[in-house]
């Protein structure tokens, strides 16, 4: 095995034949990659197969036999609320569920060989903010990226390290990451200086995490502390009735009470439904039925409630876990606090091979809900192309016959355009990948719009009453801009020389850009399943705005004004785990070459961890 390393960029050719004549073949190699990079500058020559980047990423020794133990076994912990019985994971033979991707055929030369400068400037970003993260933050959840500080808001097991795992075996950096694995492999599950954690978070993050590394990679070592991990989440279901906790105090959880917990009282939809995609695949990946079953009875639960919410088909923003009660909050979004649990029904339904329709159904009865009330075209200057948009709206209602729309659009709700689009796909509705579209373009529409090109975390704009037609009426723009900044009395014009907002946006309620990737990843997913190369075109655009304005000294940092085009704005010292995770993980896979990473293979949890959709599932073990 010889590594050839290319000039600057760090790529690579994997070699897996003979290791005797690997020298000679080194040696010419090195003299074509030079004569390349003289005539056509740091292009990556070499965009190989996944299977044979598999390869070279895979073929090495592997790192087991040095599995931390940690100072704490989660397996001994009590758990009190056994079930009777554990629901089996669905048995038999998965279904072929129709092809999300476009068939690509070959490209031509000059479109690969802009596509291959773009990811390999992705990947430049990303190993800058790598390199900081090692010498500076090293096993710290994050790296703090003006002041180049180590900060552990997320239980202090290395969230950043973790999270960063499938990314660095995606892009091929393939010693970091295997030292990262050696790292991974001594953390100590066992202790926190923190006293209660958010099983969420840490299931998205740390839990995907491990078991993406572990299926891509088969490092025997990243199931083990997948599992470690993992025993101490499955203790959140350790109560009464079996849903799962919001946080779970950890020395609390290792101590015997007899009686376990009490669920929640309040807990949001996406904390109680967002567990469910990691515990399949934990539960399918080591044949134990009871990490299934534990997610199976929130979905029994979603199931049974679903026609008795303030909207039928819907579900509230805010639950009560312990009365097993969905019908009390009015209030309903695709954004914070909920988005991932409606992101889960397909990708779950994707990830069982097909074999339970619970996800099928869940999904068709709330995504026409969504289609009918939440989704909206916005009311744009004449010339904009307005019908070719929608956004995705706040309801709030205490019947289905007092619905009311807030125009309310969040950078977290830019994931349903891919969520249309895949879903889609998969349940064979071309009607909802034409909704992905629209809803993508919403967001590109919202970056280009931006004087930074960056989308804000949060704006408003009029909703039109009709997708059809929709003429531009100043006098409703501006009722809507003065209903919003009540504080300028009426005045418009004086509301617009402070406010400064791009014509067509009501409110910019949040400014910052806080390196999100929920838009990349649907121009990321509408790529794959249209083939359309204005994505890329869109992606670049997107990935150089935000460089431009989060680069820092040692990495990336939260944009704190998207309007703010002025020399001295400097980012926000703080960069959360998913802008490795993530966004520069869509940026790279839309530059690479389609079958890296294929959604007819591979489905990614809501923190861009890619999981093996199953050729088959074992019958239960
Ligand atoms: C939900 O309730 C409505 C009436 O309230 C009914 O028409 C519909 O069939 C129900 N759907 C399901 C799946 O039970
Ligand atoms: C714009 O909207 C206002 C208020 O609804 C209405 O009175 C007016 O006729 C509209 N103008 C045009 C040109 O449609």
């Amino acid at each position: 095995m010889v590594k050839i390393k290319v000039p600057r960029n760090g790529a690579y050719q994997p070699l897996s034949r003979r290791h005797s004549r690997n020298l000679v073949y080194a040696l010419i190699a090195g003299l074509v990659i030079g004569l390349y990079y003289l005539c056509n500058g740091p292009i990556d020559p070499f965009a190989v197969s996944f299977e044979e980047h598999q390869a070279y990423m895979n073929d090495r020794a592997h790192v087991d036999g040095f599995l931390a133990k940690g100072s704490y076994d989660w397996r001994k912990a009590p758990f009190h609320n056994k079930p009777e019985s554990f629901t089996p994971l669905p048995a038999g033979k998965p279904r072929t569920l129709p092809p999300i991707q476009f068939t690509f055929t070959d490209e031509s030369k000059s479109r690969k060989d802009m596509r291959e400068r773009y990811r390999v400037a992705v990947r430049n970003e990303f190993e800058r903010n790598w390199n900081s993260y090692k010498r500076w933050a090293w096993t710290r959840d994050e790296l703090m990226p003006v002041t180049a500080k180590g900060v552990d808001p997320f239980g202090g097991w290395g969230a950043t390290l973790v999270d960063s795992l499938d990314s660095l075996w995606i892009m091929g950096f393939k010693d970091d990451f295997y030292e990262a694995v050696a790292a991974v492999a001594a953390i100590d599950f066992g202790k926190s200086e923190m006293t209660t954690i958010s099983v969420f978070e840490t299931t998205i993050r740390y839990l995907g995490g491990l078991l993406s590394a572990y299926d891509l990679s088969h490092e025997k070592v990243m199931l083990d502390k997948a599992i470690q991990l993992g025993e101490m989440l499955y203790r959140a279901f350790d109560t009464t009735n079996h849903m799962p906790l919001d946080r779970l105090a950890i020395d609390l959880a290792k101590k015997n009470f007899g009686v376990g917990f009490t669920a929640d009282s309040s807990i949001c939809f996406a904390g109680l439904g967002s567990l469910t995609m990691e515990f399949v695949r934990l539960a399918q990946i080591t044949q134990q039925p009871k990490y299934y079953d534990a997610v199976a009875r929130v979905t029994d639960l979603f199931d049974r409630v679903q026609n008795s919410t303030r909207i039928p088909g819907l579900f509230p923003t805010w639950a009560n876990a312990y009365q097993q009660d969905l019908s009390y909050d009015r209030s309903f979004t695709l954004g914070a606090m909920a988005d991932s649990s409606y992101e889960y029904f397909p990708k779950t339904f994707a990830l069982l091979g097909g074999l339970e329709p619970v996800y099928e159904k869940l999904y068709k009865e709330s995504a026409s809900m969504i289609d009918a009330h939440m989704l909206f075209r916005p009311m744009l200057p004449d010339g904009e192309p307005g019908e070719d948009i929608l956004y995705c709206g706040d309801v709030h209602a205490s019947d289905p016959e007092s619905i009311s729309l807030d125009p309310e659009m969040q950078h977290l709700t830019c994931f349903v355009g891919g969520f249309f689009a895949l879903a889609g796909r998969i349940f064979k509705n071309d009607r909802h990948v034409d909704l992905g579209a629209k809803l993508t373009e919403g967001c590109i529409y919202a970056y280009h719009s931006m004087p930074t090109g960056i989308m804000p975390e949060i704006f408003n704009v009029v909703p039109c009453k009709s997708r059809s037609t929709c003429p531009w009426n100043q006098t409703i723009y501006e009722e809507h801009v003065l209903n919003r900044a009540t504080q300028y009395d009426g005045d418009f014009k004086a509301a617009m020389e402070e406010l400064k907002l791009p014509k067509g946006f009501t409110s910019i309620r949040d400014r910052r850009y806080l390196l999100r990737p929920e838009a990349i990843e649907s121009v990321f997913i509408m790529y794959r399943v249209t083939g359309n190369e204005e994505y890329l075109e869109h992606a670049w655009d997107m990935f150089t705005s935000i460089r431009k304005y989060s680069t820092t000294r040692y990495a990336n940092g939260q944009v704190l004004d998207v309007l703010d085009i002025s020399e001295d704005s400097e980012p926000e010292d703080k960069m959360e785990s998913f802008w490795l995770a993530e966004t520069l993980k869509y940026f790279y896979l839309i530059f690479s070459p389609p079958d890296m990473i294929s959604l007819d293979e591979w489905v990614f949890n809501t923190e861009a961890h890619p999981f093996r959709r199953p050729k088959w599932i074992k019958l239960e073990g």
